[in-house]
């Protein structure tokens, strides 16, 4: 078997590995390489065009091993005030959240969630396991906790089991909702919510409340198909998916 076959990954050049990496722009590696600071298998490069298949060889840059992977999958709880794109002309986006390091994998928010909504939001540059997570016919569970202004009641569940007509006419899919608590708030009826839907509207989950004539006034995403919104990760910061989250995303 060759050591490409082994290795299962196909020949890159060394420079563009490196500034995958996040470790050097193309023309720093140049510099780099000319002053002996990189090293393939334990020796001194001579181009920075070299072609390696990155998983079949140990780089090293000044000594330290630089391990190197194609996609990252990150977690983040999504704080209000920043949209859910790479780039916009007067918002904060998601990616601004992120660490430097992670910019050069060109992630990418896995859907949408509102400018005003919080919680779990999966980043990745994996686009064909972004891709089944969003394809309609996969109907990937999401679940919402939000609070609405009105006494959600028995027969909002009902409705929401049925399906609602949407304000566009459309009539959305089975949907399970689960009153936490009803309470008063400023004289007014109030209630918690849990929502489960699995398809993705735009506005979904504010936009059936709508349709049964109640309104949300916040709202925040706890799950996503297996994966869960970390207890342990404050609004507006993330973390990489652990192996164990990866695989069960995967189907695995
Ligand atoms: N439904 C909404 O209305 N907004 C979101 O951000 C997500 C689901």
């Amino acid at each position: 078997m060759t050591n490409e076959r082994a290795a299962g990954g196909k020949k890159l050049r060394l420079d563009k590995i490196l500034s995958h990496m996040g470790v050097a722009t193309r023309s720093e590696s140049k510099k780099m390489v000319k002053q002996g600071r990189i090293k393939v298998d334990g020796k001194p490069v001579k181009d920075s065009g070299l072609q390696v298949i990155p998983e079949a060889v140990t780089i090293e840059v000044d000594g330290a091993e630089v391990r190197y992977r194609e996609f990252v999958y990150l977690l983040l709880n999504k704080p209000q005030d920043v949209v859910s794109a790479t780039e916009d002309r007067r918002d904060r986006t998601v990616i601004d959240l992120l660490d430097a390091e992670y910019l050069a994998f060109e992630p990418f928010p896995v859907g949408r969630l509102d400018k005003d909504t919080e919680g779990l939001l999966l980043l990745t540059n994996d686009g064909k396991l972004a891709h089944e997570l969003l394809s309609p016919r996969k109907h990937v569970p999401k679940t919402y906790e939000a609070v609405v202004s009105g006494a959600v009641d028995d027969s909002d569940a009902e409705a929401f089991k049925r399906g609602v007509e949407l304000d566009d006419g459309y009539r959305t899919m089975p949907a399970k909702l689960e009153i936490v608590r009803r309470y008063d708030r400023e004289g007014l009826p109030h209630s918690d919510i849990r929502l489960t839907i699995t398809e993705g509207k735009f506005h979904q989950v504010k936009r059936m409340f709508e349709a049964v004539g109640k309104k949300v006034m916040f709202l925040k995403r706890i799950s996503m198909g297996p994966l869960r919104l970390d207890p342990e990760l404050d609004t507006g910061s993330f973390r990489e998916l652990t192996e164990a989250e990866l695989r069960s995303l995967r189907g695995e």
